[in-house]
């Protein structure tokens, strides 16, 4: 059996699977009709988030039988027509949890502490210490939209700092998940978090969540952090939001539209913005490259594996 490697992994993913007998085979950039027949003789495909698994890929990749996303969002794979065609699907939604987590604070306490502008201060040459105040995260109230493993991580260090947290997961129940952890609803969790975070996927219903209301919604003065999917934020609202001084900042790691281009949102001083690298840790791409690996392997020995999403 054939695995079609189609996106950059660690080396001992490689390994994974040729000692599992299988053929590996391995290139990138490709797209639609040229991906799917590619994929003619494999059984497994093992993607990051740059390949497209569209509904063409897998109607013309006929011997495909599984796809593994090393990482967590699959809104790069038609699960739709994965599911027609009997195509599994899996993902490895805890494998970079941690590293989401730790950007997340990183984008939190980089605005808290006015890190971007100090940094270009002092590279250009200035002592500007009376104009670079700072705030602080104990006591501070954090509202996580998402209670998955990224959320519960960023909570458990969210606590770990001293903050009160809350979260609004409509899938999970909050309160056994962390212990210390409050459950609110979404309109509550915006109207009195000073700091809210998103986790949540990107499906049809959680499109446009933070829309221009529920912007408005929001603590005066808050801090606003995404490193899930640019899409769940109105990114026209937001930039209004911050321009008026309504919300303090956002922390943006992820784009309706990614790489988003020279847009305003990101010139704002208030935006402290990253190429959506939260997962970018070779401990994270390594645990998620190992896991998506092991499910294809396993599924299509046995037809049994974990993280199963379609
Ligand atoms: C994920 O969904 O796993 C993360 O957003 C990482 C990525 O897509 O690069």
């Amino acid at each position: 059996m054939k695995i079609w490697v189609a996106d950059a992994m660690d080396a001992e993913v490689k390994r994974l699977l040729a000692d599992a007998g299988l053929e590996v085979a391995e290139k990138g950039g490709l797209a639609g009709e040229a991906l799917g027949a590619a994929l003619d003789g494999s059984q497994g495909l093992l993607v990051r988030g740059a390949t497209k698994v569209t509904r063409e890929v897998v109607a013309r990749a006929r011997d495909l039988k599984a796809v593994a996303r090393a990482g967590s969002g699959v809104d790069n794979i038609d699960l739709e027509a994965c599911r027609e065609r009997g195509v599994a699907v899996f993902n490895t939604p805890g494998a970079n949890a941690v590293s989401v987590a730790e950007h997340t604070w990183a984008l939190v306490l980089g605005l808290l502490r006015q890190l971007p502008r100090a940094a270009s201060s002092m590279a250009a040459g200035r002592w500007e210490k009376s104009e670079l105040g700072g705030r602080e995260v104990r006591g501070k109230v954090l509202g996580l939209v998402g209670f998955g493993r990224v959320g519960q991580e960023v909570a458990r260090l969210g606590l770990a700092f001293g903050c009160r947290v809350q979260a609004h997961d409509p899938l999970v129940h909050v309160e056994d998940m962390v212990p210390g952890v409050d459950a609110a609803t979404l309109d509550d969790l915006l109207a009195t978090s000073d700091i809210v975070s998103l986790h949540a996927p990107l499906l049809p219903e959680t499109r446009g969540l933070l829309s221009a209301e529920r912007l408005a919604r929001m603590k005066p003065g808050a801090l606003l952090v995404n490193c899930a999917r640019g899409a769940l934020v109105d990114e026209a609202a937001l930039e209004r939001a911050l321009a008026e001084g309504r919300l303090a900042g956002a922390g943006l790691d992820v784009f309706e539209r990614e790489p988003p281009g020279d847009r305003p949102l990101l010139r704002l001083p208030q935006v402290l913005a990253t190429p959506h690298v939260a997962a970018n840790t070779p401990e994270a791409q390594r645990r998620a490259g190992i896991e998506a690996a092991a499910a294809l392997r396993d599924y299509l020995s046995t037809g049994q594996a974990p993280g199963r999403v379609a």
